[in-house]
């Protein structure tokens, strides 16, 4: 517990909720993807008996390496920011230009933005004897084309293989995206439709364009679209594993008010649980995120609530609540709060001073309790911060609070848990675990959101299957 007071550490937010949408665009789902061996997760499933025990293959895992195909156009200055937000988001990127952009960017810009040497070659000897074509190919997990010229199109609708981005576009297996980028009469023009049709009709995705002023100096489409909507189509891979739910996320500490300057609160920053809120979010899911005070950005397309105390964190919850189906509790919730805030700041006084602290409400043990009661409520996902008898604590947590799993990680290693970038977790559900090793909070959140789908919608086809079918 640490006793903060205001003016010190994060910047306080007002109270109450503000809507952080996207333009509405539906995405289609993208085939499912495997994990490669860096990332892979230990499973086990006790009611199964089976060391891959989650079932629903439905639900693809997240996307972590992207090819990025860069072709000639003034929006090339804009794929830099891509690189740069994508690399934010922990994800790997490999730059592959055509020479036409290189007229437009020297190289150097995006090699070290993504930390890695930019490919263009298609015979390049010593990239030959490292990742060759064929294995850059198969270690996309996606290739995003922005900008995506008239010409790259044409060639891509043409089966052509005549430089490095169009071969890997053919040899690749994974999903291509393209973000088409050009003046609005080359973009209007009937070839260039007939080649968007083509590609579609092949399963290539097209983002944009968008309409507005161009490079060129004239109105109309063409334009590429925002780097957010590219990143986001880029990290919706495993979109549509939570459409048409809704996630009510709590995030942050809370602070517990002593006087009008002083409080109580813990170390947490909110990063796990803003992550978690992205990675729904990514995953298709309508997201509120009701968060103590931070001082993180809410995730574009949020629905976020801000709020001070457990009180209030408990009062939006409950507020919220009916219309989820999901809860995660990743706040750190203050356990106590004092018994009576003072209106006006304490003096000092004697040399010792106690303060009375009273148990404040458990917001996630309350809704599961009430679903123990056999009220409908939410699946619950709870987060647990220990620091010895990680597996015991998490357990008893998951076993006494009615969750449906249990995330703990562990806070007592420098450089994970509060306030840190990265985190490792051990989830527990009941006749099952499996452990994630340590990495950046978004990925591990992309990941745990792949695992809260997974046990989601099995927990779904077993209400459906237990409740009697109407004839
Ligand atoms: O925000 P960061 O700096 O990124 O740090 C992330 C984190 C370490 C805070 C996060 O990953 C985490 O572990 N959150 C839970 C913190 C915790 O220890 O919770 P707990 O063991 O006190 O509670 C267990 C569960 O009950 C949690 O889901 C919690 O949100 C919930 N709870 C607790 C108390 C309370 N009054 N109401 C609750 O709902």
């Amino acid at each position: 517990m640490v006793i903060g007071s205001h003016g010190q550490g994060n910047d306080s937010q007002p109270t109450g909720s503000s809507v952080n949408r996207p333009s509405p665009r539906s995405y289609p789902p993208i085939p499912k993807m495997g994990l490669n061996r860096d990332n892979a997760m230990m499973i086990k499933d006790e009611a199964s008996g089976s060391p891959e025990c989650l079932p629903d293959e439905a639900v693809p895992h997240p996307v972590c390496q992207v090819v990025l195909g860069v072709t000639g156009g003034i929006a090339v200055y804009k794929a830099a920011e891509v690189v740069r937000r994508l690399r934010q988001q922990e994800l790997a990127v490999q730059v592959v230009m055509t020479e036409a952009a290189r007229s437009f960017v020297h190289p150097l810009t995006f090699q070290a933005l993504s930390g890695r040497a930019v490919r263009y070659a298609l015979l390049d000897e010593s990239a030959e004897a490292g990742m060759g074509h064929i294995e850059l190919a198969r270690w996309a997990q996606q290739v995003l084309v922005a900008p995506a010229s008239a010409d790259f199109m044409a060639r891509l609708a043409g089966g052509h293989a005549d430089d490095l981005l169009t071969t890997l576009c053919l040899a690749t297996e994974a999903p291509v995206v393209l973000c088409p980028a050009m003046n609005r009469v080359m973009w209007r023009h009937e070839a260039t439709q007939a080649n968007r049709r083509i590609l579609q009709a092949r399963g290539v995705r097209l983002i944009g364009p968008d309409s507005g002023a161009q490079a060129c100096g004239e109105m109309g489409e063409g334009r590429m679209v925002s780097t957010e909507e590219i990143v986001h189509a880029a990290t919706a891979h495993y979109h549509g594993a939570l459409a048409g739910c809704t996630v009510l996320l709590t995030a942050g500490p809370t602070r517990e008010a002593i006087d009008p300057v002083r409080y109580i609160t813990n170390r947490s920053s909110g990063k796990m649980g803003y992550a978690m809120a992205r990675a729904a979010l990514e995953a298709g899911a309508e997201v509120i995120l009701i968060s103590g005070p931070s001082l993180l950005e809410p995730p574009w397309g949020v629905q976020q609530v801000a709020v001070e105390s457990a009180a209030e964190m408990c009062e939006a919850v409950m507020d919220h609540v009916k219309r989820c189906q999901i809860f995660i509790g990743a706040a750190a919730v203050a356990d106590y709060t004092p018994v009576q805030a003072a209106i006006h700041k304490l003096k000092k006084a004697s040399q010792e001073w106690q303060l009375s602290l009273q148990r404040t409400a458990d917001i996630i043990g309350a809704l599961g309790s009430q679903r123990a009661a056999g009220a409908p409520g939410p699946f619950l996902v709870g987060f647990a911060a220990e620091t010895q008898y990680l597996e015991t604590h998490a357990r008893d947590k998951l076993q006494r609070k009615h969750l449906d799993l249990l995330i703990a990680n562990p806070v007592n290693q420098r450089g994970l848990g509060f306030d840190s970038n990265d985190n490792e977790a051990r989830c527990f559900w009941p006749g099952g675990e499996c452990a994630f090793p340590r990495q950046g909070k978004q990925q591990l959140a992309r990941r745990l959101i792949v695992l809260v789908a997974q046990l989601y919608h099995k927990a779904h086809q077993l209400q459906s299957a237990a409740r009697p079918s109407v004839s």
